[in-house]
């Protein structure tokens, strides 16, 4: 977070607020969000592409307290579930500025997306066009969509979270111009009496560095807008007016890591859209992006007590020190699922980086009965670490808490927002309570 620090003793404090006594009031582990970095990375956002055009993607993290904040701070809403869509809901987040997602989305969250009045619902499928043109006749309404393609980038990110190759579930292909399946959705959405074609959507892929692949997605996604207007007249075209080309911004998980230059690839992607468009004659459609890690990721840390440490021998040349920590897979399954590489920092007093002792190359693990219950692959750990010290890692805001579970009936963590010096909490920690009202047997 960027409202970190070190007190006197060592210890660190996030916004003002000591890391030691959050633990003790609220227990570990812990996601520690600092407020103003969430909100400060949302202003930036806005600031590069206009506020309304981002959206917010609510898978990162979403809580209520959390929609709220996004909509202070004017950004849009993407949501790709109905149950990410009552949360927003319930927040009293303004509907028009909702864009709803998913590639498999059930009646009952077409029907829920329509009765809010969402903003835009993002079609992926041939069914959903039927089904959503239904669902809005039904009630007397015209539904806003945006049609979802693949443009066949190959974005440089691990395979399970790149989407925009031809062989994955998401969108509509946009290969093979007119013959394309994006160009019969097109054709079948205009066809659709209760549906209007508001916007194209391309999503590349997450956590991506090379700003290659948002370009050539750009220029492709350009390409297949001419496409239409040639086939159906600008006159059929009037409100598609937005080309929204998704999230992926990749961010630092280390501190010697450099995150993506928003600013910089916005005025990027505008010059593109720009050129393309008065080339091919067309009106210059406005830039919608999706942003989720890069607003909710770096400003939350996951505070861990340390509970046992063994050293393990290495082919008897040297060993490793497994640190055990109170929680791990079920709260960060991002080591495990995707390779993803933290930094772990001893934050309960002064630690080796102050020069004040020596350290040793740790491995930072969970509690679960796996041994792929890592968290920390390989850091550097004060020699003198203790059970009873507590470690942060650090970038644990987005794709951690929303993608929790209660494996080993580990009780999901407390999410604790801190803000000049004061801590509130957003989530509180799960009981084995809450886990029991799911049992109905006697
Ligand atoms: N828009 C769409 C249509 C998406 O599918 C996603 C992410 C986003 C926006 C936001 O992407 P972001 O800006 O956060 O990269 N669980 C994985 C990431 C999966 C992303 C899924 N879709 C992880 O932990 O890395």
């Amino acid at each position: 977070p960027r409202n970190a620090a070190r007190g006197e003793d060592g210890a660190v404090l996030v916004a003002g607020v000591d890391v030691r006594d959050l633990a003790r009031e609220y227990g570990t582990p812990l996601f520690v969000l600092d407020e103003a970095d969430f909100r400060a990375r949302a202003a930036e956002f806005a600031a590069a592409f206009g506020a309304g055009a981002v959206h917010y993607a609510a898978k990162a993290f979403l809580c209520t307290e959390v929609a709220r904040w996004v909509d202070q701070e004017g950004l849009s809403l993407d949501v790709a579930s109905g149950g990410e869509l009552a949360v927003a809901v319930r927040a009293g987040f303004p509907a028009e500025r909702i864009a709803v997602h998913g590639n498999n989305k059930s009646l009952a969250e077409l029907v829920a997306a329509v009765e809010a009045g969402v903003g835009r619902v993002v079609i992926d499928s041939f069914h959903e066009i039927a089904r959503l043109d239904a669902v809005a006749r039904e009630r007397g309404v015209v539904a806003p969509v945006m049609i979802r393609v693949t443009v066949g980038v190959e974005a440089h990110t691990h395979e399970f979270i790149a989407t925009a190759h031809e062989d994955q579930k998401f969108g509509f292909s946009i290969a093979g111009g007119v013959d394309s399946t994006a160009a019969e959705a097109a054709r079948r959405v205009l066809a659709a009496p209760n549906l209007e074609l508001v916007g194209l959507h391309s999503h590349i892929g997450s956590q991506i560095f090379d700003t290659e692949g948002f370009e050539v997605a750009a220029h492709r996604v350009v390409r297949f807008l001419a496409q239409l207007h040639k086939e159906h007249g600008s006159d059929a075209l009037t409100a598609l007016t937005t080309l929204d080309l998704g999230g992926g911004f990749g961010i630092a998980y280390r501190a010697e890591e450099t995150p993506l230059d928003v600013p910089q690839l916005a005025e990027e992607l505008r010059g593109i859209v720009k050129r393309e468009c008065h080339a091919a004659d067309l009106d210059v459609p406005s830039i919608a992006v999706e942003p989720g890690r890069a607003i909710a990721g770096p400003g939350t840390v996951t505070v861990y007590e340390v509970g046992t440490l063994k050293d393990v021998p290495l082919d008897g040349r040297a060993s490793r020190r497994y640190v055990s920590v109170d929680g791990g897979m079920s709260d960060n399954i991002r080591t495990a699922l995707y390779d993803a590489v933290y930094d772990c920092r001893l934050v309960s007093r002064s630690s080796e980086r102050d020069g004040s002792g020596e350290s040793v190359l740790s491995r930072v693990v969970g509690k679960h009965c796996e041994s792929g219950d890592i968290v920390v692959r390989d850091c550097w750990l004060p020699a003198d670490l203790a059970p009873g010290d507590l470690l942060a890692v650090a970038a644990t805001g987005a794709y951690c808490y929303s993608m929790a579970s209660s494996y080993n009936r580990l009780p999901r963590p407390a999410v604790v927002a801190v803000r000049d010096g004061e801590a509130r909490v957003l989530l509180r920690r799960e009981t084995l309570d809450d886990q029991f009202r799911f049992e109905v047997a006697p």
